[in-house]
Parts: structure tokens; C-alpha cells; sequence
């Protein structure tokens, strides 16, 4: 028998393909220069990508192959990313390579290094058509505040089809998004053990927004060390 209700995905989908997990070692080590920190985040976008679209929707249609007739699927649903400034533009490209035609949102959410509560700078959000689904990329889900203000903030402007993409999460930031949001599903390639005194991962990567553009101080490597 048929479930009423069928999952289309798991809520939570840690992405444990060998590839993704290679690439976040790369991006886990304090070795890993600036260059090769953001080449890997976008690999690494890649398996995440193909993990948060699994679920779209597609419709048949004729195509006349070389050969002859079939059914072939084209996907129906209008996308929009919506990476968080500044560490979520880590993710973009990848999402971009594999849906061209997606349109963009941007949301800037700094996140006070005391209160640890998330502050919106910035939002430029491009017209939801009925049923766009909507990609939030943050390489970080630390106590989940930015992920829920960037979620609460996209519901107000229309947006249903929500899902919530990381490189890691902490167990604190899942359970806050999924109290508060319990319909949108979590993709990301790792859950840590938590969150330290300043809200940091453990054991995490570090702060990516600062590995990505070279804002961490000057003892961060340059290059691979
Ligand atoms: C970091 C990270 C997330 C947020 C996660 O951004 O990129 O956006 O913190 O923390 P939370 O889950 O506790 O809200 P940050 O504020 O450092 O900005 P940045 O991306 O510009 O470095």
C-alpha cells in the first residue's frame, strides 16, 4: 500500500558521499591556504547541490532523438539561491554550474561576536514566482540565529519551498531551526559535536566567512602550509 504521505526527502540529509567527505577534510584543516579553501567549498557545493535538488519536480515531454521518440523530464519548479554574505557565496557557484538560470537572492547577516544574535545589513530578494523553491547556502549552522532570521525573512516575502543548505551544522542549529521551521529540510555535509564558548563549531573548520576572503587575521595562511 501506498502512504498517504509520501517524504520527498529526509528533513535532515548529511551528504556522506567519499568525494564530499574528502573535501571537507581539505576544508577542516588549519593547513589549507586561501585558494585551496574556496576551491574545495565549491566542490564540495557540488554533492550538497545534488543532495538539496533531488527532490524537484520534473514533468515528461516528447523528444525526438536522434533515433526516435520518447519521454524525457524537464524540471518545472523556478529556483532562487539565496547565499548568506558573506560565507554563503562559498556555495553559489556550484548551485549556478548545475542551474544557470536560477535566479539569485542575497542576504547579508552578521552575527554579533558577544550576543551571538544575527543582525540583517542587506537583502536584496528577487521576485518568488508561485512554487519557487528557495536554496538559504550558509557554510555554517552554529546556534542556527542567521539560518532562522534568513528563513523567518524569506517566509515574510513570500517563499514556501524553503531548504536550508550547509557545509556543517552543530546540533544547536538543527534543533532551533527545526523547532522553529519544521518544515524545512536541513542539508549538510556534517554534524558536529557543538558550540563553544564564542559559538563556534567543534571541531568545525574555523570561521569561513573569514578563511574565504582573508579577514582572520594575518597569522592565516596564505597558501597550503
Ligand atoms: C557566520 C556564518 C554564518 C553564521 C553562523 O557568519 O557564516 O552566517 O556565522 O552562526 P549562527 O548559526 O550562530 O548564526 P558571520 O556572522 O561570521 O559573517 P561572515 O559570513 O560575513 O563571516
Amino acid at each position: 500500500m501506498v502512504p498517504a504521505v509520501v517524504e520527498r526527502q529526509p528533513r535532515v540529509w548529511v551528504v556522506e558521499h567519499p568525494g564530499a567527505r574528502h573535501e571537507l577534510a581539505i576544508l577542516r584543516s588549519a593547513a589549507t591556504g586561501r585558494a585551496d579553501f574556496r576551491a574545495a567549498a565549491e566542490r564540495l557545493g557540488y554533492y550538497l547541490a545534488m543532495a538539496a535538488t533531488a527532490s524537484l519536480r520534473t514533468e515528461p515531454l516528447e523528444v525526438e532523438t536522434p533515433l526516435c521518440r520518447t519521454v524525457a523530464y524537464r524540471r518545472v519548479e523556478p529556483l532562487v539561491f539565496v547565499p548568506i554574505l558573506r560565507a554563503g557565496m562559498l556555495l553559489l557557484p556550484a548551485f549556478l554550474r548545475l542551474f544557470p538560470e536560477a535566479r539569485i537572492g542575497y542576504l547579508g547577516l552578521r552575527r554579533h561576536e558577544e550576543t551571538l544574535q544575527p543582525e540583517l545589513y542587506y537583502a536584496n530578494i528577487p521576485p518568488l514566482q508561485p512554487g519557487a523553491q528557495v536554496f538559504v547556502l550558509d557554510p555554517m549552522l552554529a546556534t542556527g540565529g542567521s539560518m532562522e532570521a534568513a528563513v523567518g525573512y524569506l517566509q515574510q516575502q513570500g517563499a514556501h519551498g524553503l531548504c536550508a543548505v550547509c557545509i556543517i551544522a552543530a546540533p544547536e542549529g538543527i534543533q532551533r531551526l527545526r523547532r522553529r521551521f519544521p518544515e524545512v529540510p536541513i542539508v549538510t555535509a556534517a554534524i558536529d559535536h557543538g558550540l563553544n564558548e564564542q559559538g563556534f563549531i567543534l571541531p568545525g573548520l574555523g570561521d569561513a566567512g573569514d578563511r574565504a576572503h582573508g579577514t582572520g587575521g594575518a597569522s592565516e595562511p596564505d597558501a597550503d602550509q
